[in-house]
């Protein structure tokens, strides 16, 4: 099936099943560049599972998800891995950030990654640490910062690349209400900045204030929800 004319990343009919449990059972999605897009709905829903097969991460069983006018399900894992480092970005509930490594490399990381050099990863990586607030962690390691901090230096680490769709799940499930509202307003504002487009799981309703348009997962079906604003 043809997606609708001006989406970035489509899915139809999407389903994937864990041994007997059904995860998704006919979900669809779509999303325009620059849309931040909510992905709500109960714990054991789907959201991650559709989430994971939107950023080619885990095959579906069956169903079609078409970015750019190219069929994820027609590439090979090399070009589906490609696609990942080059197109999206990933933000999940805990940062996921290199211990070992201080925050302005944890965010240099998929630059470096791509061959950029030392010196203009981090560059770039601290511009971006700048827009986010959290440049003057640059020397610090993730155990060093707060988790709202350490939040925000994922965002800049998955923004580095020049996404053109970011993922996130949950990204701000770890943190209290304040801060969460400090990272879903800095990630959307940056996104916006380059017309990134947001793929956002979240549970909670202020979260899925933040996006132009929510979609409710329930028993792995998913359905456009008409916000009143
Ligand atoms: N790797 C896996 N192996 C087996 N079952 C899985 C796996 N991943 C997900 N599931 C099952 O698929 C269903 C959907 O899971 P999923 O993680 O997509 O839900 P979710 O909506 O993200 O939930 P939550 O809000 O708790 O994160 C659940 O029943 C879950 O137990
Ligand atoms: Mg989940």
């Amino acid at each position: 099936m043809t997606p609708p004319p001006g989406t970035l990343l489509t899915a139809e009919n999407l389903r994937k099943s864990y041994g007997p449990t059904v995860a998704l059972d006919g979900a669809a999605f779509s999303i325009h560049p620059g849309e931040v897009v909510a992905v709500m709905g109960p714990s054991g829903s789907g959201k991650s599972t559709l989430l994971h097969c939107l950023a080619g991460i885990v095959p579906p069983d069956s169903g079609s998800i078409t970015y750019d006018g190219r069929e994820l399900a027609g590439m090979n894992d090399a070009g589906r891995s490609a696609l990942r480092r080059s197109e999206f970005g990933f933000v999940f509930q805990f940062g996921q950030l290199v211990p070992e490594l201080t925050c302005v490399e944890n965010v240099a990381l998929p630059l470096r990654l791509n061959g950029t050099s030392r010196k203009e990863a981090e560059r770039s990586a601290l511009s971006w640490m700048e827009r986010l607030e959290v440049d003057d962690l640059k020397d610090k390691r993730p155990g060093e910062v707060s988790g709202g901090q350490g939040q925000r230096v994922a965002v800049a680490r998955a923004l580095v690349t020049g996404p053109r769709v970011l993922f996130a799940d949950e990204p701000t499930g770890a943190l209290d209400s304040l801060n969460g509202e400090r990272v879903m307003e800095l990630l959307t504002d940056a996104a916006r900045s380059t017309n990134a487009a947001v793929v956002l799981v979240t549970h909670e309703a202020r979260v899925a204030a933040y996006s132009d348009r929510e979609i409710v997962v329930r028993d792995g079906r998913s359905r456009d929800m008409e916000r009143a604003i």
